[in-house]
């Protein structure tokens, strides 16, 4: 059902070149762009895929943004977990509705957004104070009343140790992933999910190295690469430019009790 546009949504305005603005809609303001003003009260009421024209006729379009929308554009204090990668953390970890998973750190709160869309509920450890106050406003006002009993960032540090049990899964997005290994050990469930996106794949192989020493199974590092194709009348090729290069993922699984892998002989 098209439900109309209220005052105090957050929508994305899109214009023929593909620029892509977020306003939260308010009765009586306008949004100012280089094209010249739209006012709210045009928006306020309409139905997504509404066209109207600014004051200098450049042609812009209303959507409610999308989880990737507004990952790209809302604010930032760490640089945020690419949605593709986003996107395959939530497949490879499994992430399913009522999970209870520990990510730390939680920077933006972009991770965070693509778990607590999953279903899950989040317990997020954050070093800095100005980065867990930006995550939580970014999830508030993206996902609003519905996660809030969902989602819980506490200032500390990972590698000193996780103050939970009985954990589906720990995901983790920080310069040492592989000192928060015995830690998530203790913590994850048997059959729990590890998952960690490392920049660097020295981190990952040092993440990796660590897992050989631990009760972990099923280690497995990938990179998700993306590309874009331009497709218009007869001209099909890839598009000139990709996003390149972004991170690893690597998964693992917690075996029960102390376990170690069993090596092959
Ligand atoms: C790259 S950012 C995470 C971005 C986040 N995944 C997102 O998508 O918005 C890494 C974060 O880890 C935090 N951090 C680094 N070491 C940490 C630690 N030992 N415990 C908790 N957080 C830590 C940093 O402060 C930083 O905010």
């Amino acid at each position: 059902m098209s439900r109309a546009l209220q005052p105090g949504e957050l929508v994305l305005l899109t214009d023929r070149k593909g620029r892509r603005y977020l306003v939260t809609l308010a009765a009586g303001r306008r949004f100012h762009t280089h094209a010249g003003f739209v006012e709210h009260d045009e928006l306020i009421g309409a139905t997504e895929g509404t066209q109207v024209r600014t004051a200098r006729n450049a042609e812009l379009t209303v959507w409610r943004p999308t989880l990737c929308d507004y990952v790209l554009k809302m604010p930032r204090g760490a640089q945020v977990v690419y949605p593709k990668d986003g996107a395959a953390i939530v497949m490879l970890a499994d992430v399913h509705p009522g999970a209870r998973v520990l990510e730390s750190g939680v920077g933006s709160g972009g991770l965070s957004l693509s778990l607590l869309r999953a279903g899950a509920s989040v317990l997020g450890y954050e070093t800095r104070e100005d980065f867990a106050a930006t995550a939580l406003e970014n999830v508030a006002h993206f996902m609003g009343a519905e996660a809030q009993d969902r989602y819980q960032v506490e200032i500390k540090d990972c590698y000193l140790g996780i103050d939970a049990e009985d954990l589906d899964r720990v995901v983790l997005d920080l310069p040492e992933p592989w000192r928060v290994l015995p830690h998530a050990a203790a913590s994850l469930r048997p059959g729990g999910i590890l998952a960690a996106y490392t920049p660097s794949i020295i981190q990952a192989v040092k993440l990796r190295e660590a897992c050989e020493a631990g009760p972990w199974a099923g280690a497995s590092t990938v990179e998700t690469l993306q590309r874009g194709w331009h497709i218009e009348g007869d001209a099909v090729r890839p598009e000139h430019r990709m996003v390149g290069h972004t991170g690893f993922v690597t998964t693992a699984r917690r075996l029960t009790g102390g376990q170690t892998r069993l090596r092959p002989r």
